[in-house]
């Protein structure tokens, strides 16, 4: 398994451009298959899921044409029902093709996909929607069958704003007869994003980005031609990375109304942020001070996403702060790797309690997942003497050229394998 080395102490200075964003990405390529016809979609990012994403719809017959950084998706060739079991192991949130793939072709064949690295994730949701729009599930050894004759519109109660279950509804009822309403939808910016992917192929939804999404269903899609907005979870990673090593960054291509939250957090940490719309300087401070309360929420409130990367940066930061995950169960994995580094954490339930100020030793520790493994990344920069971070395709999945990126600003890391 691939791993970094990280001699850290060295402090971050320079320019990065942010990657479009990966949870935006993944349900527009799911959307693709809607319109028997052509997307190009530009900004997309070079990563690991990203390539599942495009593995899984070349496995059901679409033609892809990938070049730097966009790539055209042919989905009149589509004609198979099934998702690949491997690609959907690989993958959890591969189950945003459920939505679209029922709509497109009236069935989909998916298997379960179970728990993952941050808690059980189920989809009760998903299905409890779907089923309202008209589709028939069963579930049988570890596989789910969705058939529809004809989706119809409905009135959907989400008991949670899933980000997840918002898309594969909004997938799910483009083309169903009538209108849908959803209530309580997730508000993240990349749900408006589908949305806007969604409205240049011809459909009609309002509203995304609030918590109440209308979806009036039409007959026909279009080609569509498409950029994706940029991560506003690896700009915020690399803001935690220069606040980290008392770094002086510049980061390009970013949406700041994105990273407010974050941005307000790492302001009480003592960093100096200055942004216009699209890029941002921020400079860590000499010495980062404690944050008094961090809870994880969605959107607007601050990313679960970022939880762990901010937790790296309060173990050196003076004073005690407090950080709540509400959003997943055992999210916390990245803790017991911290702990190794030196990091002073006690956690009760889904509350962590960090002591900073003591500074990171390098250690020995292993990526549990994607931003638990960026965390360790960034504890590995600010850490005194050398860190080996193990299975580092975890980070894979989400960041690109990471180590490349880090090494051009400064840092001391390499990858092995
Ligand atoms: C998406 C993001 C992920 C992010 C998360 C929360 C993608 C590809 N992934 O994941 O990076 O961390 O939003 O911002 O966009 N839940 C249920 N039943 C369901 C669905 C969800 O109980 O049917 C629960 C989950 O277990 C979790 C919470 O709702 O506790 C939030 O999950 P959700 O918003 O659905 O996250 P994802 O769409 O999986």
């Amino acid at each position: 398994m691939a791993k970094y080395i990280i001699e850290g102490g060295q402090k971050l200075v320079g320019e990065v451009t942010v990657n479009g964003a990966k949870n935006s990405v993944l349900p527009i390529l799911a959307a693709t298959v809607l319109n028997n016809d052509t997307s190009t979609i530009f900004n997309v990012p070079n990563i690991r899921d990203f390539k599942i994403m495009i593995k899984i719809l070349e496995s059901v017959g679409c033609k892809i044409e990938a070049m730097d950084n966009f790539l055209t998706v042919d989905s009149k060739t589509l004609d198979k029902i099934r998702i690949p079991e491997e690609l959907v192991r690989e993958m959890r949130s591969s189950i945003i093709l459920m939505g679209a793939m029922l709509s497109r072709c009236g069935q989909v064949e998916i298997s379960y996909p179970g728990g993952c690295e941050i808690g059980p994730r189920p989809i009760d949701l998903h299905l409890k929607a779907l089923k309202s729009l008209g589709a028939d599930i069963k579930e049988s050894h570890g596989f789910i069958y969705c058939k529809a004759d004809k989706l119809h519109g409905a009135e959907i109660q989400l008991d949670y704003p899933s980000v997840g279950a918002t898309e594969n509804i909004m997938l799910a009822s483009v083309k169903a007869k009538g209108t849908t309403i959803i209530r309580n939808a997730a508000k993240e910016p990349e749900i408006l994003d589908l949305q806007d992917y969604l409205n240049k192929a011809g459909c009609k939804i309002y509203g995304a980005g609030t918590s109440v999404i209308r979806i009036d269903g039409v007959d026909k899609l279009n080609s569509v031609e498409h950029t994706i907005i940029p991560d506003r979870i690896v700009a915020g990673t690399y803001m935690a990375a220069s606040a980290i090593t008392s770094g002086e960054l510049v980061i390009r291509n970013i949406e700041v109304e994105h990273l407010q939250s974050i941005i307000a957090k790492l302001r009480e940490a003592g960093c100096l942020i200055y942004n216009n719309c699209t890029t941002l300087k921020i400079i860590g401070p000499k010495n980062l001070e404690a944050v008094e309360s961090i809870q994880t929420l969605p959107y607007p409130g601050f990313p679960t996403d970022m939880q762990a990367q901010m937790m790296a940066l309060l173990t050196i930061a003076n004073g005690t702060s407090v950080l709540s995950e509400t959003v997943f169960e055992n999210r916390f994995k990245h803790v017991s790797e911290l702990i190794r580094m030196g990091a002073n954490i006690k956690t009760v339930g889904k509350v962590c309690v960090i002591k900073g100020g003591d500074g990171l030793l390098g250690a020995k520790v292993t990526a549990k997942d994607l931003r638990g493994g960026a965390s360790l990344v960034l504890a590995g920069l600010a850490a005194k003497g050398t860190t080996i971070v193990d299975d580092i395709y975890h980070i894979q999945r989400g960041y690109e050229n990471f180590a490349n990126n880090l090494r051009t600003l400064g840092a001391d890391i390499r990858k092995i394998f």
